[in-house]
Parts: C-alpha cells; structure tokens; sequence
C-alpha cells in the first residue's frame, strides 16, 4: 500500500533505512555504496532506494528537513512499512567548544525546541532518546574507523535561522551540536516500539563562523556513512 509520500509497496523497504536529509544525498549512497540497488519512491523527488550491503537488505531515503518533514517519513516506515531500524546520517554545526569541524557526532539524546512531543499529552517533558542497540553498534564502527567522534546530547531546532540567537544558553548545558530532525525522529521510533539513531558530521561552527568546503564535506561524509551502514549490518546479524 503506498501513501500520500511514498510509492512504495510493502516488502519494498528493507528492515534497515539510512535517511539523508538531502534526497540527492539517498541517491548518491545508493549508486555509491549499495549492491543492486532499486529506485521505490520519486514522490516529490524524496527518493528512495532499496539494495544490499555486504549482503544484506537496505533502503536508503531522504527525509526532508526539519520535524515535521522527518516526523511524516519516519512514521510511514515504522508504522506502515514494518522498517525497524531508521539511521539518520546528516549534517550538524557544532555547539560544544571542544566539538571540531569533520568530527562525527552520535547522538544519544535530543533536546528540542519543536513542539513535535504535544501530540503524546505527557504530563511532562520527555527525553527524546536514541536505541540503546544501534548506538552501541555505531559507536563501536566509527572506534573501529579511527575516525574523531562523540556521544552525546544534540539539540534539535525547529528554526535554521534563528531570532533569538539561542546557541549559547544550549552550549551552556554541553549540548553537542544543533541539527533539526533527530528529536522528531526518535519520538516516533519510540512511539512505534522500534529503533533510531542520529549520525551526524559537523559542517559548521555557528558559535565560531566557520564551515566546511562541499570537498571536506563529502569526504566526512563517507566516514559517517560508512559507520551507518556498519552499523545496519551488526544490526542484521543480531
Ligand atoms: N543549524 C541547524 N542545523 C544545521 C546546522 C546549523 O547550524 N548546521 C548543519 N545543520
């Protein structure tokens, strides 16, 4: 059964999903890293890919920026194409001081501005948080790479460009990095009962004025996609 913003049928769309905010960015990983790969969604130009990596299934799908963009992607693969595990690999700026330009962010937990969690009614404020599973996994492939990383705390913003200048006070609590669709996605994985993770290159330091060349960031790119797709397969084989 398809939806409004995805063609694909169900079984099209591996257990696994890698989802790059940047469409653009599915169809490069899937050209470039997986076997035999199938185009399942055009919808909007949100593509989507199914293949295999070292042998086993995975899709590959844009998510859009933002909550609400994320927030409707992520809920048809939990909840209408039976996917139980989303990996989200994108970029974020960084807010902790010792947080450096290329490093890989893993993101544990998602402090947010959006309102994504008022649709629960929670008498409270809840922690939207990664799966216990595909962090460790994660955290383990980029040890295993070499490659500069963290764990941590990531504050998702609803805004890109912000009035109230607010990085500071987030900076303030060791908040690791800004990025804008970790919170919304992890609110519906645990919604679902199912599993998510943010890995995240830094592209830029907003506290700092600095950013990356689109060179410098296709080549952290790679780390980070290549940590997500380990990780999709010591998922597999569990
Ligand atoms: N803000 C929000 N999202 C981002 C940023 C940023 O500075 N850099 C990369 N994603």
């Amino acid at each position: 059964m398809s939806t409004p913003h995805n063609s694909a049928e169900k079984g099209d769309i591996a257990k696994t999903v890698l989802m790059p905010g940047d469409p653009l960015r599915a169809k490069f990983i899937a050209e470039n890293y997986l076997d035999s790969p199938v185009c399942y969604n055009e919808v909007r130009n949100m593509y989507g890919y199914t293949g295999t990596y070292k042998g086993v299934p995975v899709s590959v799908q844009g998510s859009g920026m933002g909550p609400a963009s994320i927030g409707i992607y992520s809920w048809e693969l939990f909840n209408i194409y039976d996917v139980d595990n989303v990996i989200r690999v994108g970029t974020a700026g960084a807010v902790a001081d010792h947080v450096q330009l290329r490093d890989v962010v893993i993101a544990m937990s998602a402090s947010t501005n959006s309102a994504y969690a008022s649709q629960y009614g929670l008498p409270g404020t809840y922690a939207p948080t990664a799966s216990w599973e595909l962090l460790r996994a994660a955290a383990d492939a980029a040890a295993a790479k070499g490659a500069p990383y963290h764990v941590g705390n990531v504050f998702t913003s609803d805004t890109f460009y912000d009035d109230a200048n607010s990085l500071a006070a987030w900076q303030k609590m060791n908040v690791l990095a800004i990025e804008m669709e970790a919170a919304a996605l992890y609110m519906n994985a645990s919604r679902a009962g199912k599993n998510a993770l943010a890995i995240l290159t830094i592209s830029d330091c907003p506290l700092k004025g600095l950013s990356t060349t689109a060179e410098e960031r296709q080549t952290t790119f790679r780390d980070m996609m290549e940590i997500a797709l380990d990780t999709a397969v010591a998922v597999s084989n569990k």
